[in-house]
This record gives C-alpha cells, sequence and structure tokens, in this order.
C-alpha cells in the first residue's frame, strides 16, 4: 500500500512534465513541409525525425513556427516518414567543422565531405548563418586581385575583398569563367560554391577547371539542382562559413558560387512552402531579405579578405528582373556576359561596356586607367558606328576617332578573346593594353601584393597542431586565443 503511495507520487509528477520540449511528433507532410507538435525549437534549429522505415534518420531544419506546431524540412530524401514519427531537436543551429584539412576537398550542403578522403574532424565550429563583418573594421580595398582573363583584370579591375556578379542568360559562359578564375587566381584559397547547378559539372569543375594544383588549394561546397531546396539553401551559407574560417586565418580567399539565382530560387520555394506570401515574379519577401545577408558576409574583414564571384542567371535576358536587380545594387560591380559576343564565339564574352568595376580605380594607378579608358572609349566609338561600318557607309577619313577604333579592332578583339586553358599574368594584360593604348604602364601599376600567404599555409603558426584523436587543438594558431575567439566572439547567427 505504502509503496503505492510513493509510485503514485511519481506518477503525479510525471504527468506535469510538459512531454513536448525535446521531442515531438510529426502530424502532417505536405510536399517539402513536415509539420509536427513539438519539440520546442526555434527557427534554424537543427532537428532529427527517426524513421525506421527509412534510412534511421532524416536531418531537417525548423523553418516555421505556428501556434502549437513546428514546420521542418528535410536537408535530404524523406523517404520512410510517417505519422507520429519522432521528430528530436538538437539545441543546435547549423555548424560547419572548419580546419585547414578542408582544403582539397568536396562537401555538402552541412559541410560533410562528399568524397572519400576521410571524416574533417575538427573541434572548430563556425555557424553557418553568420553576422557581415562589422562595417567600422571592414579594411578598405585598394590591392588589386588577378583573375587571370585579361577583360578583367585589364578593364574591370577587381580589388581583394570585392564582390562582382557575372550576370548572364544560360548557357553564355558564366561557370566557364568561373572555372578560369578558379585556376588562374593568385588568391590563396578557393571556396567553390556549386548551388542548383547540375551534379554533373561537380566532376567536370574538378577535373577540367581545376586540375589536381587547383584542388589543393580549393574548397568546394555542392547542392546540385536535385537536392531539397534547404539543402540548395544551407549549402550557400555553408560555403560562405568556409570562405569566412579562411579569412579569418589571414588569407584572401576567393569565392566563386555559381549560382545566386538558384540560391533565391531555393529560399523562394522554402517561403512558399511555409506559407508566405509571393511578391515580386513568385518571389517571396524573405528571398531579398536573405540576399544581402548573404552576399554581405563576403569581402574584407580586419583579419583578411573575401573576394566574392557571385553568378546570376538573367531569366530571359533581362538585367532588370529582380534577382539580378537587388544583387546589383549590393555588390560591388557586375560583368555582363553577352549572347551576342558568345554566338560570335567571342569567349569569355564580356560585355565591357556593359560591365562596372566599382573598385577599379581604387586599385590600379594612373597610367592603367588611363589605358583601360582609352580603350573603352574606342570601343564605345566602334558599336557607335558599327551599323555604318558593316553596311559600308562609313568611309575612311571621315572621321579620325572611328578611324582609329577601327585600326584598333583587331588589336582589341585579340586582347579581349581569350581561351580557356590560356593564363594571361598581369604584367603581360597591362603590356598589351599598354601597346594598344600607345601607353607606358611602370612596373610598380603591375605589381600585386607582396605574397605571404602560402608561406603561412606551410608555416608552424598556422599548421593546426595534431592531438592524439587527431584533432585540431585551438591553441596551435599562433595566437594561442586564436581559435577560441573565432568560436566565442562570433556574433550570435541571425537566421
Ligand atoms: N571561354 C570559352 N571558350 C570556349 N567556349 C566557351 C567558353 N565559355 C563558354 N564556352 C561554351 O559555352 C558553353 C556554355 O558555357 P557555360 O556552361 O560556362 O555557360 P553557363 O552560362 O554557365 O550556362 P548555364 O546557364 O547553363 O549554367 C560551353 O559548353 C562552351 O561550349
Ligand atoms: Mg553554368
Amino acid at each position: 500500500m505504502i509503496s503505492t503511495l510513493i509510485f503514485d507520487k511519481y506518477l503525479e509528477t510525471a504527468e506535469q512534465v510538459d512531454p513536448i520540449k525535446c521531442v515531438g511528433h510529426v502530424v502532417k507532410v505536405q510536399g517539402l513541409l513536415i509539420e509536427s507538435r513539438g519539440p520546442q525549437a526555434i527557427i534554424g534549429e537543427q532537428c532529427r525525425i527517426e524513421v525506421p522505415k527509412g534510412s534511421g534518420i532524416i536531418q531537417a531544419e525548423v523553418v516555421g513556427l505556428r501556434e502549437d506546431i513546428i514546420q521542418l524540412m528535410a536537408y535530404g530524401d524523406i523517404e520512410g516518414i510517417e505519422i507520429g514519427s519522432r521528430v528530436i531537436a538538437s539545441g543546435r543551429r547549423l555548424e560547419i567543422p572548419v580546419s585547414k584539412k578542408l582544403l582539397g576537398r568536396v562537401l555538402d550542403c552541412m559541410g560533410r565531405p562528399l568524397d572519400e578522403k576521410g571524416e574533417i574532424a575538427s573541434r572548430i565550429h563556425y555557424p553557418a548563418t553568420a553576422l557581415p563583418p562589422d562595417p567600422l573594421k571592414r579594411r578598405r580595398v585598394t590591392q588589386r586581385i588577378v583573375t587571370g582573363v585579361r577583360a578583367i583584370d585589364g578593364l574591370l579591375s577587381v580589388g581583394r575583398g570585392q564582390r562582382l556578379g557575372i550576370f548572364a542568360g544560360s548557357g553564355v559562359g558564366k561557370s566557364t569563367l568561373l572555372g578560369m578564375v578558379a585556376r588562374n587566381t593568385n588568391a590563396d584559397v578557393n571556396v567553390v560554391a556549386l548551388i542548383g547547378e547540375r551534379g554533373r559539372e561537380v566532376n567536370d569543375f574538378i577535373a577540367h577547371e581545376l586540375g589536381p594544383a587547383g584542388l589543393a588549394k580549393t574548397v568546394l561546397v555542392v547542392s546540385p539542382s536535385n537536392s531539397p531546396p534547404l539543402a540548395r539553401l544551407r549549402g550557400a551559407y555553408t560555403a560562405t562559413a568556409v570562405a569566412e574560417y579562411f579569412r579569418d586565418q589571414g588569407l584572401d580567399v576567393m569565392l566563386l558560387f555559381d549560382s545566386i539565382t538558384r540560391f533565391a530560387r531555393a529560399q523562394r520555394e522554402i517561403g512558399l512552402a511555409a506559407g508566405e506570401p509571393p511578391a515580386t515574379r513568385g518571389y517571396t519577401p524573405s528571398v531579398f531579405d536573405s540576399m544581402p545577408k548573404l552576399l554581405e558576409r563576403c569581402g574584407a574583414s580586419d583579419k583578411g579578405t573575401i573576394t566574392g564571384f557571385y553568378t546570376i542567371l538573367v531569366d530571359g535576358d533581362d538585367l532588370d528582373e529582380p534577382v539580378s536587380d537587388t544583387v546589383r545594387g549590393i555588390l560591388d560591380g557586375h560583368v555582363v556576359l553577352s549572347r551576342r559576343l558568345a554566338e560570335a564565339f567571342h569567349y569569355p564574352a564580356v560585355d565591357v561596356l556593359g560591365s562596372i568595376s566599382r573598385l577599379a580605380p581604387a586599385v590600379t594607378g594612373p597610367a592603367t586607367q588611363k589605358a583601360a579608358g582609352y580603350i573603352r572609349r574606342l570601343m564605345a566609338v566602334y558599336n557607335e558606328a558599327e551599323d555604318l561600318i558593316n553596311v559600308g557607309a562609313y568611309h575612311q577619313g571621315t572621321n579620325p576617332a572611328i578611324d582609329e577604333a577601327i585600326a584598333k579592332k583587331a588589336a582589341i578583339d585579340s586582347f579581349l578573346i581569350q581561351g580557356v586553358e590560356e593564363k594571361s599574368s598581369i604584367v603581360e594584360t597591362l603590356q598589351v593594353m599598354g601597346e594598344i593604348a600607345g601607353i607606358e604602364i611602370p612596373m610598380e601599376e603591375m605589381q600585386t601584393w607582396q605574397k605571404r600567404s602560402m608561406a603561412l599555409l606551410t608555416d608552424d603558426s598556422y599548421e593546426d597542431a595534431q592531438d592524439e584523436d587527431g584533432e585540431e587543438t585551438p591553441e596551435a594558431s599562433g595566437d594561442p586565443e586564436d581559435a577560441e575567439k573565432q568560436t566565442e566572439q562570433r556574433p550570435e547567427p541571425e537566421l
């Protein structure tokens, strides 16, 4: 009798416990959206859904909250999910294990290796969603970064920490141009984000665009078009977090992102599924909120730089469509690729006159600017008179500017046309440009910054010490507190 009384006490306590604090149960699955009653979770929190009849566990993330219903989306396939499946909250948002061991690796949207080169065990984790660097602590962009592409290095010079968009319709050469930059840039580390693009292109990119030498200094983050929208969305954040890690090491990182349009579409799919109203052209308000949050994380900080090239697929070659328009306003320049040039086999199909690098004047010397200005002017004059020239209505000697533009046309074209495999050093690029313009560009304008970073990569101060488990010890970096600071002092992620 006494024992029953004691038992009742525990029963009473058990009944008072709120059973949905950490575990909930699926109540509805509609399209991409999984709804569960419980657990207690915040937007962006990682959850596991137990599916004994499927793969065992589905990784998901909270994307919405509605009364007592939690709305989730999965990072992968949702096979095996059923009403009543247990949903367990982790209490954590998405974090990526980071270390220099990431170099040469291919990761999925959650930072897990996709290649078969072993686990990336690291004690340092970076949040996939983070705040951009403090605007007042951002270093100014004052030095150029070399892309190895003449049209860009010569006429659209890019600074270390600048962010540019590559705008073009489909099949005009965006991915190929990114590949050329990845292979030829003098940045220390490349982070390549292949978001929502064809899965087939991943191996092509590794084999053709990068090659073994390029891969050694590259981290690829891949969320192909067949992956769920959450995977595509988070792949973008993961790639940015990886770039931020290398920037925090004091390095110059090149973030090559293909494509921001697929990122926006993934956000739109998630927003619509979660019940957001469509706004401009079906894009939900969260799309326009998330784009600046993502793009502003790129750039210079007080430690290192991330130079970003983001491709934008321009719907129907309309540069004013909402994603293009928003991105153009955020970035520090745009490279427009022209279908007309691509059709004429003028590759890379950079429409120089339609493109702009807002920071070019800050990273180039006066002679370079003069030569670039001269070439741009001749191109503009030629374009203006092109119709007359083509129908034979222009007679030489009528207008000296047009005569000069015609005389230099072949030299300018051969300067701009560049084979995929052809690398052009900054010295070669500027010398040719100087010859066309008849201006001697002094050596000091051809210099880039003193490279110190590759040395850093093999330097002990950068080497991550390995503890017995093969994991990094934070004390291993030059500054003993550095690694700790990286996780502790990073601003609270914003979703
Ligand atoms: N520099 C180049 N030299 C020669 N051919 C090129 C060059 N750039 C692109 N091409 C040609 O254009 C095709 C499409 O290029 P790419 O895949 O880079 O375009 P894209 O803009 O990324 O296309 P999508 O919008 O479909 O992703 C290539 O298969 C190739 O034939
Ligand atoms: Mg492409």
